[in-house]
């Protein structure tokens, strides 16, 4: 999928997410990113960036979501390329390797954990050097 039209018809905000996005791709054209979403939900980013041909693994504290987002993956013909981990963001360092993401993403969920603090530190720590959050 060519990146310049993911998500074109998105809501302002998550627009606004995209075109940051699109940036940090475009930073790092011609690797399959491994990417992890914490509280990625049903896979509004994840989807279209396994699409693109990036490894997603999504964490995310509720089963319905992770189902939803399985089924969503498997409907866009990539369920190989997400990998579903439930859990608390808060425990972020023992559900995803240290040190292993290409680009991590956090949208709309610091505002609902108990410690923001924790997570935006654990979010650093799960960044390989020269990784985006
Ligand atoms: C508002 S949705 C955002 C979904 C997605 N990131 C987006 O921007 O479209 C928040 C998500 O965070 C998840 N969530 C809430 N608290 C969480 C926690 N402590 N750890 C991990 N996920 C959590 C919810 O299950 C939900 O899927």
């Amino acid at each position: 999928m060519e990146l310049t039209h993911l998500r074109p018809h998105a809501a302002p905000r998550t627009a606004a997410v995209w075109a940051v996005l699109r940036g940090e791709l475009d930073r790092q054209a011609g690797r399959t990113l491994q990417v992890v979403d914490v509280g990625g939900g049903t896979g509004g980013f994840a989807v279209p960036l396994a699409e693109a041909g990036h490894r997603v693994t999504v964490v995310d504290a509720s089963p319905d979501a992770l189902a939803a987002l399985t089924r969503r993956a498997a409907e866009a013909g990539v369920p190989d390329r997400i990998t579903a981990v439930q859990g608390d963001g808060d425990r972020l360092a023992g559900l995803v390797e240290p040190g292993s993401a290409d680009l991590v993403l956090c949208h709309s969920l610091l505002e609902v954990v108990d410690d923001p603090a924790e997570v935006v530190g654990a979010l650093a720590a799960t960044l390989r050097p020269g990784g985006a959050a």
